[in-house]
């Protein structure tokens, strides 16, 4: 038996196999994850192999498969790694630990590159890129998220150095 919050998103389709992105992003917004049950309902739904559901989700970065929070999605990828991301993830596992530890909902997810390579390293909260991250913004990012304000100081779009 289909989730009905789920079963709802996927009356308001055809049943399409064109349709697997535009579910999967309402999925991702209703449920803030395409848990492996999402999947095998969708699978159901478009009469596609799980495997294929699973692999577009596993793809995409904006789709997490588990929730425990809101996800600070931070580049793994070359660019980044290159001006020193693997330091900035070691850092931020280790302050959204200590923020988790205040209770706060948050969750680390390195993830593949976010399109902002000229301005790495880069991170993703909810919708807002976040770049030119140093150790300083991106405990104050988690700082800020902790303590129930927005990621960046401003309100504008992205956070960075230059
Ligand atoms: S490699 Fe990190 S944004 Fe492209």
């Amino acid at each position: 038996m289909p989730d009905s919050a789920l079963a709802r998103i996927l009356a308001d389709f055809r049943g399409e196999r064109a349709e697997l992105l535009p579910i999967l992003h309402r999925v991702q917004e209703a449920f803030g994850c395409i848990s492996e049950a999402h999947q095998q309902e969708v699978a159901r739904a478009l009469r596609l192999p799980l495997y294929e559901v699973n692999g577009v989700v596993s793809f995409y970065t904006h789709f997490s498969k588990t929730r425990h929070g809101l996800p600070l999605r931070i580049c793994q990828d070359l660019a980044c790694h290159l001006r020193g991301a693997s330091a900035l993830i070691r850092d931020l596992g280790a302050w959204v630990r200590q923020a988790q530890g205040r209770g706060a909902e948050l969750t680390a997810e390195p993830v593949s590159c976010l399109g902002q390579c000229d301005r790495a390293p880069a991170m993703m909260v909810g919708g807002e890129i976040i770049t030119e991250l140093t150790p300083q913004t991106l405990q104050a990012v988690v700082e800020r998220l902790a303590s129930g304000r927005p990621a960046s100081t401003n309100g504008a779009t992205e956070v960075g150095g230059r």
